[in-house]
């Protein structure tokens, strides 16, 4: 009977969404920046091309960070054109699986 409310207790709360938060896998993460890591090259980020463009290093930034400026560039609010045709192929998901597996908390 005790085991019984305990069950149900635990359901409800795996049902209650966290509000808002996409929760971010850095496992997940490191699966999806094959896309990334041609710019982003970690260790000692270097980018070839463009050339004129200096690649930030976004490894070790913090993971919230990271999230805003992926979003604000799938939203067009940074204007980076690389950075943009990037975030606008990630979801929310891969957006936030990315920000837990090169930012820290
Ligand atoms: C073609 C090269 C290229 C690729 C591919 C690329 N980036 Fe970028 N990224 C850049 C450049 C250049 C900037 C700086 C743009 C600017 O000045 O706004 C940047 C900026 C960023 C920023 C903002 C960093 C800061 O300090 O403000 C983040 C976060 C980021 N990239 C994440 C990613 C992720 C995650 C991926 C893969 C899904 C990715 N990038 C793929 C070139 C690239």
């Amino acid at each position: 009977m005790y085991e019984k409310i305990l069950i149900a207790a635990g359901l409800a709360a795996a049902l209650i969404p966290v509000a808002g938060a996409v929760e971010g896998s850095a496992d997940a993460g490191s699966k999806k920046n094959s896309m990334c890591i041609g710019c982003h090259a970690i260790p000692g980020y270097k980018s070839s091309f463009p050339s004129v463009y200096r690649v930030p290093m976004i490894k070790g930034q913090s993971a919230k960070y990271i999230e805003s400026a992926l979003e604000a560039y799938r939203k067009g609010e940074r204007s980076h054109p690389t950075m943009r045709g990037v975030a606008q192929g990630l979801s929310d998901q891969d957006i936030a699986d990315l920000a837990a597996y090169y930012g820290t908390k």
